[in-house]
C-alpha cells in the first residue's frame, strides 16, 4: 500500500494535536509579550487584553457572558471546581443529595465520591442499553433533597450524546414541584467542537470545557458558571479570575484555547461530516470481515468521530499493542484508565459483559484522518486479530 504509515493517530478523544494556527497565536506570549496580566505597564495591558479576548471567544462559542467563564487547568479541574466549589459547606435545608450518571468520567466520579465526606449522598442514574440517560430514570431519582446533578454531554468512550436540554427541563419542573433549587452541571469536554453548545438554551448552571480535545493546548480549560452562582475556590492566592481561581494566568495557553475554540466552531460542520463518513466507511469495511463484531457506539445521537467495538473472545490490549507496531495509535476505553486492566465502567453500565468489555477498542478520528488510513487500519486489524486467534 503506497501509504505513508508514519503515525496514524486515531486517539483524538484522548487528546489532539495543537494546530499551527493555534500555535502561531500562542508563541508571542511565551517570549515577546510575557508580561503578567496583572501588571500596570503597557505590556501587561496587552497580556490582559489577550486573556479577555480569549474569554470573549469562549463565551461566544457557548453563548454565555464573558464573566461566566472561569479559566482552569483543564477538564478535570473544571469538574472538580463544579463539585467542590459549588457544594463545599453548603448543605442547607437538608438538601444533600447528588445525582451523577453511571457513565461519567473519573473527573466526576471521584469528586462526587469525596462529597460524601461533607454529608452528601450520591445516587447513580443508570443508562439504557444504548448508552443514554432516560428522562424518566433521572426523574425517579430527584427528591426534595436533591442539590446537584451532573450528567455528561458526550461520553468519551462510546460517544453517546445525552439529551441535556430535556434533562434540565425536567429538572426545572421538579425544582418547582419541590420548591427547591437544583444545580445542573454537564461535562462537555468531549462535546465542544462537535455539538453546538448554547448554555442559555440548555439552561445548565455549570459546564466544563477542555482545550486539548479540540486542537488547543493541554493544561487549560474553563468552567462556565451561571452568573447567579458563587463558588468557594479550590485555589486561593492573588484572587485572579474574579477571586474564583488564583494563580498568574497561563496567557499562552489561554490564547491558544481561544483560537482553538474559534476554529473548532468555524469548522464544526466540516469536522462532523468528515469524521462521520470515515466512521461509516470503517464500520462498513470491518463488518465484512468480522460479522461477529460488536459495536458499543451508537451511530444515532453519538459523536461522529468515536467508534468503540469488541471482537468476541479477543482481548483489547494485545490488539492495541500489535496495532502500535503497525504505527496505529488507538485506545481501549479512556486514556486515563488504560493503565488499568479493569473493564470499562461505561461498557459495564451499558450491560456489556466483562469479557466483551475487556476486548473493547476505541478509535477516535480527527479532521486529518483519511479514507486511505481507514483501509490500512482495517487491513491491520484483520491481520492482528487473525494472528491472535491462531
Ligand atoms: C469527558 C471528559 N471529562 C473530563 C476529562 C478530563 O479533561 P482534562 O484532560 O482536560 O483534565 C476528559 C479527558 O479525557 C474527558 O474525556
Amino acid at each position: 500500500m503506497s501509504l505513508d504509515i508514519d503515525n496514524i493517530y486515531v486517539d483524538n478523544a484522548a487528546t489532539t494535536k495543537v494546530t499551527s494556527e493555534v500555535l502561531d497565536e500562542m508563541l508571542p506570549y511565551f517570549s515577546e509579550n510575557f508580561a503578567n496580566p496583572s501588571g500596570l505597564y503597557l505590556m501587561s495591558q496587552d497580556s490582559r487584553a489577550a486573556v479577555e479576548f480569549s474569554r470573549e471567544k469562549i463565551a461566544k462559542a457557548i453563548n454565555s457572558s464573558n464573566s461566566e467563564i472561569i479559566f482552569t487547568s483543564g477538564g478535570t479541574e473544571s469538574d472538580n471546581l463544579a463539585f467542590k466549589g459549588l457544594l463545599a459547606n453548603k448543605i442547607k435545608n437538608d438538601q444533600n443529595e447528588i445525582i451523577i450518571s453511571t457513565i461519567e468520567h473519573h473527573a466526576i466520579i471521584h469528586p462526587a465520591e469525596q462529597m460524601k465526606e461533607l454529608g452528601y449522598s450520591i445516587f447513580h442514574c443508570p443508562i439504557n442499553k444504548k448508552g443514554f440517560v432516560e428522562i424518566d430514570s433521572l426523574n425517579k431519582l430527584i427528591t426534595n433533597k436533591t442539590k446537584f446533578i451532573s450528567v455528561m454531554y458526550a461520553n468519551n468512550e462510546i460517544g453517546t450524546i445525552q439529551k441535556i436540554k430535556k434533562l434540565v427541563e425536567m429538572t426545572r419542573r421538579k425544582e418547582k414541584e419541590f420548591g427547591i433549587e437544583i444545580i445542573f452541571h454537564t461535562d462537555a469536554v468531549q462535546a465542544v467542537g462537535k455539538i453546538q453548545i448554547d448554555v442559555k438554551d440548555l439552561d445548565v448552571d455549570a459546564l466544563s470545557i477542555s482545550a486539548h480535545k479540540f486542537n488547543g493546548p493541554k493544561g487549560i480549560g474553563a468552567l462556565f458558571l451561571k452568573e447567579k452562582h458563587t463558588i468557594t475556590p479550590l485555589i486561593d492566592g492573588g484572587g485572579q479570575e474574579r477571586q474564583n481561581r488564583s494563580g498568574t494566568e497561563n496567557v499562552p495557553n489561554i490564547v491558544g484555547f481561544g483560537k482553538a475554540i474559534e476554529l473548532a466552531e468555524k469548522n464544526r460542520l466540516k469536522f462532523c461530516e468528515h469524521t462521520l463518513s470515515l466512521k461509516m466507511e470503517f464500520i462498513n469495511q470491518i463488518k465484512n470481515d468480522f460479522q461477529e463484531i460488536i459495536f458499543h457506539s451508537e451511530i444515532e445521537e453519538s459523536l461522529p468521530n468515536i467508534i468503540n467495538f469488541s471482537i468476541p473472545n479477543v482481548h483489547g490490549e494485545p490488539i492495541l499493542i500489535a496495532l502500535d507496531f503497525k504505527q496505529i495509535m488507538a485506545s481501549s476505553g479512556s486514556a486515563c484508565s488504560t493503565a488499568s486492566t479493569e473493564p470499562s465502567h461505561v461498557l459495564l453500565a451499558k450491560g456489556i459483559d466483562k469479557q466483551t468489555a475487556l476486548g473493547s477498542i476505541r478509535i477516535s478520528f480527527g479532521i486529518n484522518n483519511t479514507f486511505e488510513e481507514i483501509k490500512y487500519i482495517n487491513k491491520s486489524i484483520i491481520e492482528v486479530i487473525n494472528d491472535l486467534k491462531s
